[in-house]
């Protein structure tokens, strides 16, 4: 019966088809004091290699400066301009003719996202969201761009109440009508779903649930693995899960064939006192990650074919926007083009420079006895060269177990993976994509270049969290089944 249920998770967490195709674009928010001119936000743009953007409204300043650029743009009606392009056909071809006939095909726009989390943020307007998106298209139709240009609306995950486990979520039955509407227009129109999921608002209201690691896509022990009790399928990553929920609350509702495109998702890098995962440490490991996450070109455990392509949440901090500190610093750039932290937002930069640096390191808190033994082992049998960790090398400091323990682990892994050694010792060690080097311990596998292509945009951020969140006793309740079924599952 175990071994059964083993090989069936192996088999499962090894399913990956290799899509082609995921892209990661980024948002472009402008609630920004000193905000650079459109030349220059462009200029950014290329020098990073962005392939994709979107706009939350259509500023004529930085479509004209997008043209002759080939980067990909997604346009928005703003939640104001839906309210009058809902009820009026002539509304919604004047909004077309202004804001997209008049830019392609020199602007690449090929889809306008129509408000942004309607039936959370402006609910009363759900009745005229459906014909606002069908009059665009029409009007789409009317130029002859329908099919270079695609009509959808970002939801927030707030309509599907309970994402967890992914398999057995659906759409809250207050939208019954309105989202099957949506679903038929994206279907009849060869459109897609525009999901806005944040990682990090659904780690702060789990209340410790799930682990922070899960969150940002880090690996987790194999004790901890979180499987859906009804699929099991392993889910490495909480974006992955969200998606997947998604996915299952479409097909609850009879759709097919409808992909989902990530619209917004991100992290804060520095927040108030009450906002402690706001860090930049924690922010630079996500972005990192689901990058990697998104170029890896498979899609989520339930759809392994389709990429998930992903609009990071957001280019630049956009110090005018209210709410809590945190609101103010998703952005990787400063308005003035400096990093935040680095981060590569292309592939041809990951291709170029670190596409493959896996790091092995010791665990936090792992047992001391087992790190010495892991220790030893590697610089003994396991061959790693632990010159750098004697006294007076570069790598002596800190002189700690852990410390040296992950040098010469990863020593070991980045000579023998290739061949089979992997990354364990004794359970006591894990694997990252953060490179452990300092400035004068050069971890194997580092690049010791200084790595170009860095970097990190305004509009309407991410609405808080949605209510029937942490405070929903019923969704509190299903998180906890769902972690003692995960805890039964994986000891038994
Ligand atoms: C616009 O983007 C689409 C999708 O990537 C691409 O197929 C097309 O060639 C681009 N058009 C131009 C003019 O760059
Ligand atoms: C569904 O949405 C309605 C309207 O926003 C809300 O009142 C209700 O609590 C939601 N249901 C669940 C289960 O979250
Ligand atoms: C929504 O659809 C579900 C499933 O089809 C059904 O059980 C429920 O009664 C519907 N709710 C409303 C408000 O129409
Ligand atoms: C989906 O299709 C199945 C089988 O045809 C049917 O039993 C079910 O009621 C349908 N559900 C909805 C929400 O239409
Ligand atoms: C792609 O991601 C899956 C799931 O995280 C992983 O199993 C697989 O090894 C990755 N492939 C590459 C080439 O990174
Ligand atoms: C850019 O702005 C940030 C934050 O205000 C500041 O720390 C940095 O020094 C600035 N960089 C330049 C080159 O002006
Ligand atoms: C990186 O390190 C290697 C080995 O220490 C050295 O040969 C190489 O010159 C370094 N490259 C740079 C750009 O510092």
């Amino acid at each position: 019966m175990m071994l059964e249920i083993w090989l069936r998770l192996i088999l499962f967490c090894g399913i990956f088809s290799n899509a082609l195709g995921g892209f990661i674009g980024i948002n472009i928010g402008t609630d920004i004091s000193n905000l650079p001119s459109a030349t220059d936000i462009v200029a950014i743009l290329k020098a990073r290699q962005i392939t994709n953007v979107r706009l939350f409204d259509a500023d004529a300043h930085l479509l004209n400066a997008l043209s002759n650029t080939g980067i990909e743009v997604m346009v928005s009606v703003t939640n104001e301009e839906v309210l009058g392009i809902g009820e009026s056909p002539s509304a919604a071809a004047a909004w077309i003719n202004k804001n997209v006939a008049a830019y392609v095909p020199s602007t690449n726009i090929t889809s306008i996202s129509v408000g942004s989390e309607v039936l959370n943020s402006i609910p009363n307007a759900a009745p005229i969201l459906v014909p606002a998106m069908n009059y665009l298209h029409k009007a789409l139709v009317s130029s002859d761009l329908n099919h270079r240009v695609k009509v959808s609306t970002p939801m927030s995950m707030g309509i599907i109440p309970r994402p967890f486990p992914p398999s057995t979520a659906s759409f809250n039955t207050t939208w019954n009508s309105t989202i099957f509407q949506i679903l038929q227009f994206i279907q009849n129109t060869n459109s897609f779903y525009m999901l806005n999921a944040y990682p990090y608002y659904e780690y702060v209201k789990s209340n410790g649930i799930f682990p922070m690691d899960y969150a940002l896509f880090r690996p987790l022990s194999s004790v901890k693995q979180i499987v859906d009790p009804n699929t099991l399928f392993c889910y490495n990553s909480m974006f992955e899960a969200l998606v997947d929920a998604t996915y299952s609350a479409i097909k609850a509702l009879n759709f097919t064939g409808i992909p989902i495109v990530v619209t917004e998702t991100g992290w804060p890098w520095f927040g108030g006192v009450n906002e402690p995962d706001a860090t930049l440490e924690n922010a630079k490991t996500f972005n990192e990650n689901l990058i990697q996450r998104v170029f890896n070109d498979s899609g989520p455990p339930s759809q392994p074919t389709i990429p998930v392509n992903t609009y990071i949440y957001e280019l630049f901090n956009e110090d005018k926007r209210p709410g809590p500190v945190s609101e103010k610093n998703w952005g990787v750039l400063f308005a003035n083009g400096t990093a935040v932290y680095p981060l590569s937002l292309s592939n041809s930069d990951r291709v170029n420079a670190d596409s493959s640096t896996v790091f092995c390191i010791a665990k936090p808190g792992a047992d001391e006895n087992k790190l010495q033994n892991g220790l030893d082992w590697a610089c003994g049998p396991g061959q790693a060269n632990c010159k750098a960790i004697q006294q007076g090398q570069p790598c002596y400091f800190p002189d700690t177990l852990q410390s040296h323990a992950s040098y010469a682990y990863n020593d070991y892994y980045q000579k023998m993976h290739s061949s089979g050694g992997t990354c364990d010792f004794d359970g006591t060690a894990t694997t990252t994509t953060n490179d452990p080097s300092s400035k004068s311990c050069k971890f194997s596998g580092s690049l010791n270049s200084s790595i170009s292509g860095l970097f990190s945009a305004p509009a309407f951020g991410p609405v808080a969290p949605f209510s029937g969140g942490s405070k929903n006793p019923a969704y509190q309740l299903s998180l906890v089944l769902w972690a003692l079924f995960l805890l039964w599952f994986c000891f038994m």
